[in-house]
């Protein structure tokens, strides 16, 4: 049995690159609809029908657990797949919204996700679940998200590095910013945001001062958290599988990865290479 890592493009592979290095025994299939992405405007019935058959084909395809590496799908799509669709007992599937919340220490917070994400309110729910609990007495929090519908396409056509990339970094950053200038987490809430990393650190490092929060090095700029999901997704999975050893113990060990895809083979084979670091042979399906 096989872990099934789904995107509805090549953001996933963020996260998958991630967790390979966590987790490199097991065996994994990589599923991305990139001929049908982006999602991040499409509507809840369509994700969740997107999504839903996704998961149907990496289950007919031995997959026994399944990450949802996309916020858009974790947030419109988890919920009610996990409640209508599947049988636990067969099949487990899980998304990235609450362990990415979990890593947050701050209490004004920023995130930057896709349309459908930020109209879902996941984040605003689960933030706000977490602070409750959290909480012993006093305190706000504050949550405020950000629409970024340009970054996927400019990531997805490789021109995350270009002078348009900036324009539309400091575009958001700023809508983000002026909206609440005390930010103190900044939540990169979709798996294909890791790659303009650079360029918002660069942005978060010129424009905020602040540094309220203690954090140690490596953690931060100037002390606002930059939440990236790759490692946080890692870690939970691997904590999960340790309290699943119904779950662990089906999995192969054999080391490998597919690619699945249902684009081009060829074209995903040239795109992801803007996302990992070794060439991938991936195969063409229908869903
Ligand atoms: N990578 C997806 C996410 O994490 C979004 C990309 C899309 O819009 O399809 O939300």
């Amino acid at each position: 049995m096989k872990i099934g890592v789904f995107d509805s493009g090549y953001g996933g592979l963020t996260i998958l690159s991630k967790i390979r290095q966590h987790l490199p025994f097991y065996d994994y299939i990589y599923l991305g609809d990139n001929a049908r992405a982006p999602y991040g405007s499409r509507s809840f019935e369509v994700i969740y029908r997107y999504t839903l058959q996704a998961v149907r084909h990496l289950e007919s395809e031995g997959c026994r657990l399944i990450i949802l590496a996309c916020n858009t799908a974790s947030a419109k799509a988890l919920r009610t797949i996990q409640q209508h669709d599947i049988d636990p007992a067969r099949l487990r599937v899980l998304g990235v919204i609450r362990p990415t919340v979990e890593a947050v220490r701050g209490c004004h917070i920023g995130v930057l996700a896709t349309q459908g994400t930020v109209q879902s309110e996941s984040y605003v729910l689960e933030l706000d679940k977490q602070w409750q609990m959290q909480q012993t007495g006093g305190g706000e929090l504050y949550v405020t998200q950000q629409a970024c519908p340009m970054w996927v396409p400019l990531i997805e056509s490789g021109e995350h590095l270009s002078q348009g990339a900036d324009y539309f970094v400091d575009k958001y950053l700023c809508e983000l910013w002026n909206k609440d200038p005390l930010i103190d987490t900044l939540i990169l809430g979709c798996t294909h945001y890791p790659l303009l990393l650079p360029k918002i650190r660069a942005w978060v490092e010129e424009h905020t001062t602040h540094n309220r929060m203690g954090l140690k090095e490596g953690e931060g700029v100037c002390g606002v958290q930059i939440i990236e999901q790759g490692d946080i997704v890692a870690r939970s999975l691997r904590d999960y599988l340790s309290r699943h050893g119904d779950i662990e113990g089906l999995l192969s060990r054999g080391g490998t990865c597919r690619y699945l895809t249902s684009e081009q083979a060829d074209k995903f084979n040239l795109s992801a290479g803007i996302f990992l670091s070794t060439p991938v042979s991936a195969e063409h399906i229908e869903i």
